[in-house]
């Protein structure tokens, strides 16, 4: 079944998890949309993810569409929704549907996703306007880390919390379709996620979303070596080391002549 925006209001209604992952590539957007995977998310984790940045503020629309384009030929039944990359929307209604039309037409995402509340709820009113789907993000907005400098929790006291839930109310009218809640108190985002009509998905934000998010690699533990990933990601698997150990048997058997072998050469 395809999934759509009506999709996940639906799920909402039913209390049935909504489950997204990111892909930057061809195969894992296969993988996520064959394992039944709702929303696959081109985030600009892609950033630190695959290009080896610090964070996510260097990644550039071409950048995003590149990956876009890569992920939409691998998914069929999941929504498709790509990251707007930072300073491609913040400043100017025009820019961010121009940019975000981009995303749409030529990457061939279904909606895309912004962060932030009040300083971007008109912004986010005149993409809906233009028929483009939003996905919101508050909490902890990493292209804000240096001015909130350093990926901590977010929502912890009385201020942040209430400007947190205005902003979700803000994103609400303004017309999202979906709100990532990163990094806040479990009892932040389940007064969210009863609060407001639109699904909440939860990264870092406990229990009680309509559905939760990770960046893929982390759960798949495949990050660079030494990598640290934060307290709230499962590793479901574990494939840095196996993949190194693969890297050296494979040098090994190189070196020692044992690689090819009859059985992997053409007569
Ligand atoms: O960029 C990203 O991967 C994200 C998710 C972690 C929600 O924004």
């Amino acid at each position: 079944m395809k999934i759509t925006t009506a999709t996940l209001k639906e799920k909402k209604e039913k209390g049935e998890k909504i489950t997204m992952l990111t892909a930057y590539g061809y195969p894992t957007a296969r993988i996520l949309d064959e394992a039944d995977i709702d929303v696959v998310l081109v985030g600009d984790s892609l950033g630190m993810v695959v290009l080896g940045y610090e964070t996510t503020i260097p990644v550039t629309l071409e950048d995003m569409l590149h990956h876009t384009k890569a992920v939409r030929r691998g998914v069929q039944h999941a929504m498709l929704v790509s990251d707007m990359p930072f300073m491609t929307y913040e400043t100017d209604k025009s820019k961010a549907i121009e940019n975000s039309g981009r995303l749409m037409k030529e990457g061939g995402a279904e909606g895309i996703k912004v962060e932030g509340g009040a300083e971007i709820a008109e912004i986010v009113s005149a993409l809906v306007k233009a028929n483009i789907p939003v996905m919101g993000h508050l909490g902890l907005t990493p292209q804000a880390i240096h001015r909130i400098g350093g990926y901590k929790v977010q929502g912890k006291t009385d201020e942040s919390r209430q400007k947190i839930i205005a902003d979700a109310k803000l994103l609400e009218d303004a017309g999202i379709f979906a709100l990532v809640l990163e990094c806040v108190p479990e009892s932040l985002a389940e007064e969210i996620t009863a609060k407001i009509s639109v699904p909440t998905i939860g990264i870092g934000a406990g229990r009680k979303c309509d559905g939760q998010v990770l960046v893929t690699n982390d759960m798949l533990g495949m990050n660079a070596p030494g990598f640290q990933v934060p307290k709230f990601v499962k590793k479901y698997a574990d494939l840095t080391p196996e993949i190194k150990k693969a890297v050296e048997k494979f040098r090994d058997e190189v070196k020692q002549g044992e690689y090819p072998d009859k059985k992997h050469t053409y007569e």
